[in-house]
């Protein structure tokens, strides 16, 4: 099935070989527009692939050009509370790494557990504490793509981390780092919730990515992490939060994002 799904996405691609995926998260679609000369693939057309239901998420792939690099990108991402089996990430990354695909730059929107984090910055994730309760690895393991155990040691790139820094701090763009703490939603946390995260360790709250991720170190793509906060956890301040000032907030942030991929994927060595 991998293959034929490979296969199809490859035809649609014609003769451009990615090698860098771009997943876009909640508000974040704005990036995919800036692609050139894009072909648009829609999951819907797509044999066996799982369908994106969430308002805020197109559900497309679009390869094309940014800064003169083949890339692939997810417009819409698949969320493991819209009821997706968490082993169709697996699968999907699984495609993905047929393709030839080798580096892979996540993007989400997430809660702070931080003051210092505040709404509308921009967050290197380091590192990952996954709270869902779900793994995408779970089942028969495919030593093909990669092995029964994966180590996460070293889930988020060190060099790519390293190049990051730089170009955020040539481009001016504040960029904090920390920890990104996945749920599986889809509600907002409690306070009472907020504050065990807080006290786990975690910066950042959020309802994707570490599937992604999971995924993406079993078969061997390297992966550069990056969350944009889009408010407060619940409790920390008196107002309340929900999906509109998520996506508000994310457009904001937006373009900063889009800056620091724009220049990151510029400088890739491999893609
Ligand atoms: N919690 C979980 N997921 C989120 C949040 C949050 O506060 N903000 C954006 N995604």
């Amino acid at each position: 099935m991998i293959e034929a799904i490979a296969t199809y996405i490859q035809n649609k691609l014609k003769n451009l070989h990615p090698q860098t995926l771009i997943i876009l998260g909640s508000g974040l679609g704005a990036l995919g527009e800036e692609i050139e000369n894009p072909v648009y693939i829609d999951y819907k057309g797509i044999p066996s692939w799982p369908q994106s239901t969430v308002s805020g998420h197109k559900g497309r792939l679009i390869g094309g050009f940014l800064e003169g690099k083949e890339v692939l990108c997810m417009q819409g991402r698949l969320h493991l509370y819209e009821g997706h089996a968490p082993e169709s990430i697996k699968m999907i990354m699984a495609v993905f790494k047929t393709l030839g695909i080798k580096n892979m730059i996540v993007t989400n929107a997430a809660g702070s557990l931080k003051e210092t984090l505040s709404p509308g910055s921009l967050m290197l994730i380091t590192d990952h504490i996954n709270l869902s309760g779900r793994n995408p690895l779970v089942g028969i393991n495919d030593e093909k793509f990669g092995p029964r155990f994966p180590v996460m040691g070293e889930a988020y790139d060190k060099i790519f981390q390293n190049k990051i820094r730089q170009i955020a701090q040539q481009e001016k763009i504040p960029l904090h780092e920390g920890t990104y703490l996945m749920v599986l939603g889809p509600n907002f946390e409690t306070a009472a919730e907020i504050k065990a995260f807080q006290i786990l360790g975690a910066d950042a709250v959020g309802m994707s990515t570490v599937p992604e991720v999971l995924s993406a170190v079993w078969c061997g793509i390297k992966i550069l992490g990056i969350s944009v906060i889009t408010n407060y956890g619940t409790g920390m301040i008196k107002e309340f939060h929900g999906h509109k000032e998520t996506l508000e907030q994310a457009d904001k942030a937006a373009g900063n994002l889009s800056k620091l991929v724009r220049q990151f994927v510029k400088e890739l060595q491999n893609g």
